[in-house]
């Protein structure tokens, strides 16, 4: 029996990811930028058995439904073809997300699961082999393997891996109005906006773009800059969403009270600016210096947790045969 056990935290993205060019690659459409966030951290082990007959999937405890199985299942694959290896594995997961904040991310889970499945299979990946290979697993968990600030870009297979990205001191208010399942899952609402969206291509014209503007401000130390296009480039990925046939929408009722409060700061001078991924929560990107008052400012509208930029995904335990 050998083992491996690897932490990895969320991201949040500035410039979002949204339509693969190539859904068996898991290839963006467009490069993204986003910060790894220092809450929140998923905790994954997987131990490969020879004699196992089948993967097994646990989720903070309990069996994973056989859909979530299936996916971890075709994940180990692409790592047991590479290692030449085909013994089975069990896989134990558990997401330090506060019960009910709705926060429990993919990003997060599939980081830890490459950093450990690779390490547990005997691979020796370097951060770039390891962000390709978790791209594998859920896009946005390529950026979950760098530390802070990076950029995922969208290139071919061998050249779309997410890099860290020089970037100012900033803060992330995690602002939480509703921890329910989300109407659609994102994954659907993405291959919808690329097939049935009129806007979609625009899409990926405008993004483009913002990335190019959002590098150049984060190199600049620029934040009210960045945290313009990412309100902007947030708004705009969900305006394709709702243009979706049929139509899909994220953001509630409670989300908007959310960007009134950040509007309302920005009226006072505070520079705080929203985005908001595929689901009615906000984030909310300030100065570190400002997270305090923005998370008070809005604490009467959805439950606040203040986080920084954090760590890249790492192994914390492994015990492999040589
Ligand atoms: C809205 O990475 O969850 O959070 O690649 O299909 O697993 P799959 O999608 P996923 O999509 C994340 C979309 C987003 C924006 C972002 O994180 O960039």
């Amino acid at each position: 029996m050998t083992y491996a056990t690897a932490l990895a935290h969320p991201n949040i993205a500035l410039v979002k990811y949204w339509g693969k060019r190539d859904e068996t690659l898991s290839l963006p459409a467009t490069g993204s930028l986003s910060v790894t966030l220092d809450i929140l951290p998923t905790t994954t082990t997987v131990e490969v058995d020879g004699s196992l007959r089948s993967d097994a999937f646990a989720l903070d405890g309990a069996t994973a439904s056989p859909a979530a199985l299936e996916r971890v299942s075709r994940f180990l694959d692409l790592v047991r073809e590479r290692a030449g290896d085909d013994r089975h594995a069990i896989v134990r997961s558990t997401n330090e997300v506060p019960t009910g904040a709705g926060l429990a991310s993919s990003a997060a889970g599939f980081a830890a699961l490459a950093t450990a499945a690779a390490a547990a299979y005997g691979l020796r990946l370097d951060e770039r082999e390891r962000s390709r290979l978790a791209r594998r697993g859920s896009g946005s968990a390529a950026r979950s393997i760098v530390s802070g600030v990076s950029v995922w870009h969208a290139g071919d297979d061998a050249a779309s891996f997410a890099e860290p990205v020089e970037a100012p001191p900033l803060a992330l208010v995690l602002a939480t109005v509703d921890a329910g399942e989300k109407p659609v899952p994102s994954r659907q609402a993405m291959r919808q906006s690329v097939a049935t969206s009129p806007f979609f291509a625009a899409w990926v014209d405008d993004a483009e773009r913002t990335l190019e503007a959002m590098l150049a401000a984060s190199a600049a130390g620029d934040l009210e800059t960045m945290g313009r296009l990412t309100e902007r480039n947030a708004m705009r990925m969900h305006a394709v969403i709702q243009s979706n046939d049929p139509p899909v929408r994220y953001l509630t009722g409670a989300s908007l009270a959310v960007l009134d409060r950040v509007q309302r700061l920005r009226d006072e001078g505070v520079v705080a600016h929203a985005t908001a991924d595929a689901g009615p929560n906000l984030a909310v990107l300030c100065a570190p210096g400002d997270a305090q008052s923005v998370a008070d400012a809005i604490a009467d509208v959805a439950s606040v947790a203040i986080a920084h930029p954090g760590p890249g995904a790492r192994l914390l335990a492994a015990e492999v045969a040589a």
